[in-house]
């Protein structure tokens, strides 16, 4: 079945973003676009949620990559394609489950934290892999969002860059 990675950067106090969506503390360095170049290999689909999108269509980056389905889930947005990307406004663990039972490569599910929570609810993320940034932002959009339940999670690697940030990705036990 294909593998949905929960995957991004995050500070070490669990935010995504500054609470105005800022990203001026990410990190970029020759070892993270390795990893990020190696990844994108793997996978030919990227879901996310609507705050994620519109934040990215702002600064440019809203359209779809080629030879990858793009999904955002919203209730509030009208479902169809354009710009190379699928307004999904059904329940996004309904839909999701579907899409892991299709053949195809790997999952990308780039955020945020709501969304996640819905589809760890769901027991449909099976690997996580963040890239911890060496700073405690006070406040912002949470990573990891209160769940019903306890998560167990088993290290597959961990790697420290020359910036300071710390690359670590895990199995989901579900
Ligand atoms: N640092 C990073 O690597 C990184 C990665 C990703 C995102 N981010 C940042 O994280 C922030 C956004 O994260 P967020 O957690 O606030 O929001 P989000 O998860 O991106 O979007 C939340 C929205 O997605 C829709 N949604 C969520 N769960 C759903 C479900 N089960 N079914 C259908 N639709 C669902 C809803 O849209 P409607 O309200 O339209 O119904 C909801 O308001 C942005 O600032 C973004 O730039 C950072």
């Amino acid at each position: 079945m294909r593998k949905v990675t929960f995957g991004g950067a995050n500070s070490l106090d669990n935010f995504l973003a500054r609470p105005d969506h800022s990203v001026d503390w990410l990190l970029w360095g020759e070892e993270v676009a390795a990893v990020m170049a190696d990844y994108w290999k793997t996978i030919d689909t990227v879901l996310m949620g609507r705050k994620t999108y519109e934040v990215a269509a702002r600064s440019g980056q809203g359209a779809g990559h080629p030879n990858v389905a793009t999904y955002v889930f919203s209730r509030t947005l009208p479902e169809g394609s354009h710009g190379g990307i699928t307004v999904i406004r059904q329940d996004a663990a309904e839909f999701v489950r579907i899409l892991k039972g299709r053949d195809g490569g790997d999952i990308c599910l780039m955020g945020g934290g709501e969304l996640a929570r819905s589809l760890f609810e769901a027991r449909l993320i099976d690997e996580i892999g963040f890239n911890i940034h060496p700073v405690l932002l006070g406040s912002g959009i949470p990573l990891f969002q209160p769940m019903s339940r306890q998560i167990d999670l088993e290290l597959r690697e961990c790697r420290a860059f020359k910036n300071g940030c710390v690359y670590v990705t895990y199995r989901v036990k579900d």
